[in-house]
């Protein structure tokens, strides 16, 4: 990533020492922040917007069991600076994202015993970002950190969009609620087997907060780095939460050296909806490149020899069906085929033909490699090997076939969850991955993880994600992880980290299905951490239930799959449905062909939590522009307003919609294509249907 400070105006820097209390205003003017110590001596912040309290005087604070960041303090200095710059992402929703904010670090010091923490609060016109600072002490400087005392109280009873606290998944559909009713809404959700729900009111980030003035806050965590990630506890009758730091299975949170600097803790806040999918306040809180050559990052459409094991009656990721009963089997040509595994030669090679023809940069490639026999006996030995294909695989053939063809084949190292064992093998697969011509790999980890005492969002997990996209970008390849822990910006400093999944994603379509309303919350959400590796492009939407024979009924229809590609942007999308069932709707195909997943610009043009979203972007590669709108389970007329376009010029835009009697449950394969003459100024009136959507592409006129 090409960091540019473009424009460092107003640099106004000021220093304020033994301040009894604090404040700021954002550049715009319409948030502020006080920061304060009580007659305890612990400090606490409040946040104003247009004139109103939104968070109420909330303490701040970490404690340790060496020694407590929360008490007895006085603020000895105040810090204040304003800063305007820009910088270019490597790929995104915008070429240029603008870091305007005005910062205040705030130094907080007590004595007996003698402590020191800077809290470093950053105002921006779209919400406020802080992070405790710990500089070394004089007292303790390694700590064991149990618990951060971090508030967030809130004046009234908001409709919350929360999932529950999970140590472990965030692969929740989710609720829409209030404070109030919140235990009621988490009590209906089942646990997912291995993982650890807290009990109670505790819900993840990032999740949404609605106030009665139709105020909106996405609250989330930016640059999760050497610490765990935080959860909420929910007070619901004190409308109030407090942080949760995810412990390992010890009950430690943080082992930690000073100086040390935690993760922003965020809330992006607007009375417009549509502020919160255009904020890259998560982003600009994260450091800048550390990569400085990034002309290897390339963004880039994939399918995969992938959904047809979550829908094809009992297709397989592995080879035999004997090697359970043979523990410890290390010659895979001695077991018996078991006929249900795609990830094999002359498949592997109908992808790429498919790929090849359609302009797709890559193949996903599942089931490839030995260890699958075991892998979701979590009590086993799970143990994949990253550089063994199965014997119907034959890989120097395939990785020759696929280069004549253009087509890049993408590597896949599922773990298991066993981390421990990943980052033995990590060289060596990388190094595999690099003499066979890969430069992309999607991870995952399902299951316990292994070492046993971690969780997937634990310290530990952190600091292993963080390893791996490190070495993976010494490597030159790019990651898309499955089951890491949840994003936080941290793909602008490692611009390799392409997508995640870290979410419900579309594979439950084939496991009881995400209802419409799943995909217009997502991008409130979970999406302000990153990427997500949603694997939109679903064309046959009844299928064969995962593993269970019975029917799915995907929470779509086929023109919506095809918005997706606006809504859920991501720079490694995948085109998730079958060769086959492409062919069958070639011309609807055409515009997953035709949309890019990198941006020069982005306008949300309509836009309500959980109901609906209407998004135009531009290329970054031409002068075309998208569209892409989606309704909830409701049909609904979206409004695109086309002054994006670039005025006295005539434009053609071609329509793929939801036929007239289309509908997400019982007509979903029903759409249009039309072309029609547009401009700048023009309103088009889009119908879409029950749980459907529209795409559209606009290209100039010749
Ligand atoms: C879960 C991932 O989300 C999915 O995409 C993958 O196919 C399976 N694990 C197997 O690795
Ligand atoms: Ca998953």
């Amino acid at each position: 990533m090409k960091f540019k400070q473009l424009l460092l105006a107003g640099f106004l820097v000021s220093t304020i020492l033994s301040a009894e209390a604090a404040d700021i205003y954002s550049p715009g003017g319409e948030l502020k922040l006080n920061v304060d110590v009580n007659a305890a001596g612990q400090p606490v912040y409040s946040l104003i917007y247009k004139g109103k309290e939104l968070v109420s005087p909330s303490r701040l604070g970490i404690q340790a069991d060496e020694t407590k960041f929360s008490d007895g303090f006085r603020i000895e200095q105040v810090d204040t600076v304003t800063v305007d710059r820009s910088w270019e992402p490597v790929w995104g929703e915008y070429s240029t994202v603008r870091d305007h904010f005005r910062e205040m670090a705030v130094k907080f010091v007590a004595e007996d015993p003698a402590r020191e923490m800077t809290v470093r609060f950053r105002l921006f016109d779209d919400g406020l970002g802080f992070r405790y600072e710990l500089p070394v002490q004089k007292g303790p400087n390694y700590l064991t950190v149990k618990d951060e005392l971090t508030e967030f109280n809130f004046t009234g009873n908001h409709k919350l969009y929360c999932i529950p606290g999970d140590y472990d998944t965030d692969e929740y559909l989710w609720s829409e609620t209030t404070f109030t009713d919140l235990p009621q809404a988490l009590s209906s959700y089942k646990r997912h087997s291995e993982a650890q729900r807290t009990g109670g009111t505790t819900i993840q980030t990032p999740m949404l907060i609605k106030t009665a003035d139709g105020v909106y806050v996405n609250m989330h965590e930016a640059a999760l780095d050497g610490y765990p990630a935080m959860l909420l506890d929910v007070e619901p009758d004190k409308f109030s939460m407090k942080s949760h730091l995810v412990p390992d299975r010890l009950g430690v949170s943080a082992y930690l050296q000073l100086p040390f600097a935690t993760p922003w803790r965020t809330l992006i806040v607007s009375d417009d909806a549509r502020d919160i999918l255009a904020s890259q306040l998560v982003l600009n809180l994260n450091e800048p490149s550390k990569i400085e050559d990034t002309s290897w990052i390339k963004p880039m459409k994939f399918m995969g020899v992938w959904w047809e094991m979550f829908t094809g009656n009992q297709k397989t990721w592995a080879y035999s069906d004997d090697a359970l009963a043979k523990p410890g089997i290390t010659d895979y040509s001695k077991l018996k085929p078991n006929g249900r595994h795609p990830a094999n030669t002359e498949n592997v090679k109908k992808y790429i033909d498919f790929a090849s023809a359609n302009g797709i940069d890559g193949v996903l490639v599942e089931g490839w490699n030995e260890g699958w026999e075991d892998w979701a006996s979590y009590r086993k030995n799970r143990q994949f090997l990253f550089d063994k294909p199965y014997p119907d695989f034959d890989l120097p053939y395939l990785r020759d076939y696929a280069k004549e063809k253009g087509v890049k084949l993408i590597m896949h190292h599922e773990t298991a969850a066993n981390a421990s064992d990943y980052e033995k093998q990590l060289d060596r697969a990388f190094q595999f991955m690099k003499d066979n011509n890969y430069d992309a790999v999607k991870t995952g980890y399902v299951g316990a993880i292994i070492p046993r005492s971690e969780h997937h969002t634990s310290q530990w997990m952190v600091d292993h994600a963080r390893h791996v996209i490190e070495r993976a970008a010494e490597y030159k390849i790019m990651v898309d992880s499955h089951e890491a822990p949840r994003p936080t910006g941290l793909c602008r400093t490692y611009p390799n980290w392409l997508a995640q999944e870290s979410a419900r994603g579309g594979e439950f379509e084939s496991m009881g299905g995400n209802p419409p309303s799943h995909t217009c919350i997502l991008p409130f959400t979970r999406l302000k951490g990153g990427p997500m590796d949603y694997t939109p492009g679903l064309f046959e939407t009844r299928m064969s239930y995962y593993g269970e024979g019975k029917d799915s009924q995907a929470g779509t229809t086929l023109a919506r799959q095809l918005a997706l590609y606006l809504t859920m942007p991501s720079p490694m999308q995948m085109v998730c449905d079958l060769p086959e069932n492409y062919e069958r709707f070639y011309d609807a195909f055409q515009f997953i062909k035709d949309v890019p997943v990198d941006w020069a610009d982005s306008r949300y043009l309509e836009a309500e939590p959980n109901r609906y979203i209407t998004v135009a972007r531009r290329d970054k590669n031409s002068d075309d522009w998208f569209v892409g709108a989606i309704t909830d389970e409701n049909a609904r007329t979206a409004e695109i307003d086309l002054s994006f376009l670039p005025k006295n010029e005539k434009f053609i835009a071609t329509i793929y919609e939801d036929a007239p009697d289309a509908d997400w449950k019982e007509n979903p394969q029903a759409y249009r294509i039309r072309n029609v003459d547009v401009k700048s100024g023009m309103k088009l009136k889009q119908k879409l249907a029950p749980g459907g959507g529209a795409a559209i592409r606009i290209t100039k006129k010749k």
